[in-house]
């Protein structure tokens, strides 16, 4: 695996200015917070569908969410949970969630993981200090090998994107890389919204509802859940359909609970 840490190529799309504005980065300083993982194989049809939706839509995206509840949750959660320290931000997108993070904790220090580099890019205008531009499922046994640690693991919106066969694993190594706690978000995606999507496009979207997995999943015995409940998380923008989705938060437990 590649990683190679960019500074300003031509090749970079050009960040438009209105992103730039009043005490914003430059796009050299933005390039020198992103770290691109070169995938080990071609990316899948869905996964360069998935990307190329999130790269053009990544201008509008912080818009959408205005409308929707899940950041607004999020928010509660963060003025509930310890966040502090460092955190690992696992499809961060533009970064809305580090931000929230950051509302609460000014001293955290926020990485994120997208394999959409214009995503990244606002993640890094939103304050994250480096952001891994590369498959998140790739990444994070990456990071794990490395022994690279998190005190926080958080993942919003994102693991609906992930094969449901390569859930488990995934959700395995989150646990390898946390310290302290993990903070999920895993949308329910229905059968009927995949049919309302392939009636308007055409083609059936790579979205899998991973919930089922979620719960069923065996973490390790020392840590515990703190926090589970369904909620209504966000409209679709191209079906209108509502989806809901649990927010699941675990914890390590510190060595007096456990004697
Ligand atoms: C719905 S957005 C959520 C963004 C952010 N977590 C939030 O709460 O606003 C999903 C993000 O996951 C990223 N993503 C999806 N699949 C991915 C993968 N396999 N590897 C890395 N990033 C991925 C997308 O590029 C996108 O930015």
């Amino acid at each position: 695996m590649n990683i190679v840490k960019k500074t300003v190529k031509d090749d970079i799309p050009k960040i438009e200015v209105r992103h730039l504005e009043t005490k914003q980065k430059s796009e050299e300083e933005v390039n020198n917070h992103l770290i691109y993982i070169d995938s080990t194989s071609e990316l899948s049809a869905a996964n360069r569908f998935i990307k190329n939706r999130f790269n053009k839509d990544a201008d509008q995206y912080d818009k959408w969410l205005e409308d929707f509840q899940f950041h607004l949750l999020f928010d509660e959660i963060c003025q509930k949970y310890n966040f502090a320290g460092t955190i690992i931000d696992i499809g961060c997108g533009t970064g809305l969630g580090g931000k929230t993070i950051l509302k609460y904790n000014n001293g955290s220090r926020i990485t994120g993981i997208d394999f959409a580099e214009e995503m990244a890019k606002k993640a890094v205008q939103s304050g994250y200090a480096n952001v891994y531009v590369g498959l998140m499922e790739e990444i994070v046994p990456y990071l794990s090998s490395e022994n690279k640690r998190f005190d926080h693991v958080i993942s919003l919106g994102a693991i609906f994107c992930l094969s449901s066969d390569i859930v488990t694993n995934f959700l395995s190594s989150l646990f390898e890389i946390a310290e302290k706690s993990i903070t999920l978000e895993i949308d329910e995606i229905t059968d009927e919204f995949l049919a309302n999507i392939e009636k308007i496009q055409n083609f059936r979207a790579p979205f899998f509802n991973n919930t089922p997995i979620v719960e069923r999943f065996h973490f390790p015995n020392n840590w515990k859940i703190v926090h589970k409940e369904k909620y209504y998380m966000w409209t679709s923008p191209t079906t209108k359909d509502k989806i809901y989705g649990i927010f699941v938060r675990y914890e390590k437990i510190v060595s007096e609970e456990i004697n």
